[in-house]
């Protein structure tokens, strides 16, 4: 059997390493592992037990209780209930930062990444994956773009989900998220020493995809299924 071969796509929030992490995992054949999801929905289980997501010892007590599964389309799943849509609302976003900045439930978390990742090829996207989680990724990709294309392309994504935001609030929650996310003590977003940086502000998405698929085939030597 061929060794599996792991892809890292980190970067701050809404900067599209979703999108893209889809789009390079089905040229690839590769299975895709959408890290935030995993936190989302953690903190979706918070939530619905009435828990305050800002007290880590009360978000941290569910721990062994919470089952978080990711399933083919790319359905989400806790406790056997689908989150997919659930773990997008305002509710969740403006929390999992707090949940994510647990040390407890990250390495809960990371623990199964790791495990997704360990036989089979993966596009995994997230803050930590090039850095704590597959540190010896065969690509380390980090996706940037300014706070300003990044809250342009989440609010339209989020009217064209039928939730409804102002730009002016998602720009402030990507602004405190990424504050939380870079300064957390444990595992804090942080391009990897051996990642290739990547801006997309001014590229489409096509053109993002295309410029990843290239670095991939000149350091693996993979190729585009189709
Ligand atoms: O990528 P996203 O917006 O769905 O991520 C949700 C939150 O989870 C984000 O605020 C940061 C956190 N996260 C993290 O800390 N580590 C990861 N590997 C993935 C996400």
């Amino acid at each position: 059997m061929n060794k599996a071969i792991s892809i890292a796509i980190d970067g701050p929030a809404a900067a599209g390493k979703s999108t893209v992490a889809k789009l390079v995992a089905k040229s690839l054949g590769f299975v895709y592992i959408d890290t935030g999801a995993m936190y989302r929905a953690f903190t979706y289980a918070v939530l619905k037990k009435g828990l305050n997501p800002e007290d880590e010892k009360q978000a941290c007590s569910i721990i062994d209780e919470v089952k978080i599964e990711l399933l083919p389309g790319y359905i989400v799943k806790c406790n056997d209930e689908d989150v997919t849509k659930a773990i997008r609302e305002v509710d969740v976003s403006s929390n999992v930062s707090y949940i994510a900045s647990y040390k407890d439930i990250r390495l809960a978390l990371v623990k199964m990444q790791r495990k997704m990742a360990e036989k089979v090829s993966v596009v995994m996207d997230g803050r930590d994956i090039g850095t704590y989680v597959l540190p010896h990724a065969d690509v380390k990709i980090f996706q940037i773009a300014s706070v300003e294309t990044r809250a342009k392309r989440r609010y339209e994504e989020n009217l064209s989900k039928g939730i409804p935001t102002s730009f002016e609030d998602v720009c402030a929650d990507l602004r405190k998220r990424d504050y939380i996310d870079s300064h957390r003590d444990f595992a804090p977003l942080k391009q990897a020493s051996d990642a290739i940086p990547l801006d997309t502000s001014n590229m489409s998405i096509e053109e993002v995809v295309d410029a990843i698929l290239d670095i991939i085939e000149e350091k693996t030597g993979v190729k585009r299924l189709c």
